[in-house]
């Protein structure tokens, strides 16, 4: 049985790298909520892998299956979800997030995200430019659309999993 701390979703949003599916997993132990990353989900719904999905059917494609996806949970109550770092790409997609949900958008700067992922080849944007620039252009790209989506914004530049946590339970 859960223990229903919050009346509402807890939706992470954020870069990739920013950590929304390790801090989306830890958090949901801590408060006992169900987990969803939509992500794994849209792999499972798909029965691929995302660059996979990139590569055969193009990133169009792909947003579709997601925007799919969110459509698919938007009336899961006591969840944590980890979005896909695109999410925000698709407005439609943060107003059904935002109908159970909180908002929370987990920040980075360029630098500390190429450190978390710059061994990571399984993101298919970045596959082919893994540098600091690359993601600070995009990063810079997508900042609009993060902060206007947001409800709580999280620096984790320099905290580690549980003190993320901590900051979103005492924010919410
Ligand atoms: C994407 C981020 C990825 C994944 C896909 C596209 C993006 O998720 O959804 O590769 O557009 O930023 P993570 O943010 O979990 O890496």
């Amino acid at each position: 049985q859960s223990k229903q701390l919050f009346p509402y979703n807890i939706v992470l949003i954020g870069f990739m790298g920013a950590g929304k599916s390790t801090v989306g997993a830890h958090l949901s132990k801590l408060l006992e909520m169900e987990w969803i990353d939509v992500d794994q989900k849209i792999e499972v719904h798909q029965g691929m892998k995302i660059h996979e999905m990139f590569d055969v059917y193009g990133e169009a494609y792909f947003r579709d299956i997601e925007t799919q996806v969110v459509h698919e949970i938007q009336d899961r109550e006591n969840t944590i979800l980890s979005c896909g770092g695109g999410v925000v790409l698709r407005a439609e997609n943060i107003e059904v997030l935002k109908k159970n949900g909180r908002v929370v958008l987990l920040q980075a700067e360029a630098e500390t995200i190429y450190g978390r992922i710059k061994d990571d080849c399984s993101r298919p944007l970045l596959r082919n430019q893994m540098t600091v620039s690359a993601i600070a252009h995009r990063l810079e790209e997508r900042k609009q659309r993060y902060y206007e989506a947001a409800d709580y914004i999280i620096d984790t530049d320099d905290k580690d999993i549980p003190a993320v946590c901590q900051e979103i339970i005492s924010e919410l």
